[in-house]
């Protein structure tokens, strides 16, 4: 964590929780997240459930009295059409949504996702006014076979193309080494800083030293609010993108608060 950026923290609920669950969790998170101190909050529930989280923020009324901003967990590259199943990145804006996670690697995985697909849905996220949350991470067998900087560097020179320098100050980064995804298997402080290291160094060749300076790079995979604050002591840390963790409000909030 660095004084320079204020941390953010964000739950990746992913395919969790019913409409009553995901109400009660928001309700308890809004009204303790100022125990979490000075952090961003993010909270990405499914999509299906992203208005009944806006109710619970307040945000239908217009602003965030809580604070705690929502986010999407993923977007269409389109503004609107015959894309069946899809949400475009308007409609999350639409409903109060700030935030919107991509190329998660569960979706980059499961459904197919290359690094010039989420390079459009960043640029129509954007493009929406949000924020994107960009993941990047090796697999297993790719850290074992030494190409851990291989991959990363391609991720995020791809995702992160041709986006320009004014737009890239603003959005957030998130290192997620797959191995460490819903294993309970976290990366080391040194193994999780190596990385958020060079993916700064790759965000000032695409922008500046400047720029990259003050862009939060998250890291995710099995945060805990036991690991919570050795990874938070790293100086290119600067916050968590939590899953399963977040779907209790006393772990996340312990995990926010050592970032705060
Ligand atoms: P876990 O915290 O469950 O390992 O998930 C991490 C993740 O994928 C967040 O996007």
């Amino acid at each position: 964590m660095s004084t320079r950026r204020k941390s953010i923290v964000a739950g990746n609920w992913k395919m969790n929780l019913d409409a009553a669950k995901a109400r009660s969790l928001t309700e308890a998170v809004a009204a303790r997240a100022a125990e979490a101190g000075s952090v961003d909050l993010v909270l990405c529930p499914p999509a299906l459930y992203a208005t009944t989280v806006a109710a619970a923020l307040g945000l239908a009324a217009g602003g965030s009295p809580s604070g705690v901003a929502l986010g999407g967990q993923n977007a269409h590259d389109k503004e609107s059409g015959a894309f069946t199943g899809e949400v475009a990145p308007g409609m999350l804006r639409d409903i109060g949504s700030r935030y919107c996670i991509l190329g998660h690697s569960e979706r980059r995985t499961l459904f197919g996702e290359t690094d010039s697909v989420v390079n459009a849905k960043v640029k129509a996220v954007l493009a929406a006014g949000l924020t994107p949350i960009v993941c990047v991470g090796e697999s297993l067998a790719e850290r074992e076979s030494g190409r851990t900087e291989a991959v990363v560097t391609e991720q995020v020179l791809g995702s992160l193309a041709g986006i320009p320098a004014d737009d890239l100050a603003t959005i957030v980064v998130a290192y997620e080494p797959v191995w460490a995804i819903g294993t309970g298997k976290v990366a080391t402080p040194q193994q999780a800083q190596d990385v958020h290291a060079l993916v700064r160094a790759l965000l000032a060749r695409l922008s500046s030293p400047t720029v990259a300076d003050t862009i939060r790079i998250q890291y995710g995979g099995s945060v805990k609010p036991d690991n919570a604050a050795e990874l938070a002591a790293c100086p290119d840390i600067d916050g968590a993108l939590v899953g399963g963790a977040s779907l209790k409000a006393d772990d996340f909030l312990a995990i926010a608060k050592a970032f705060g």
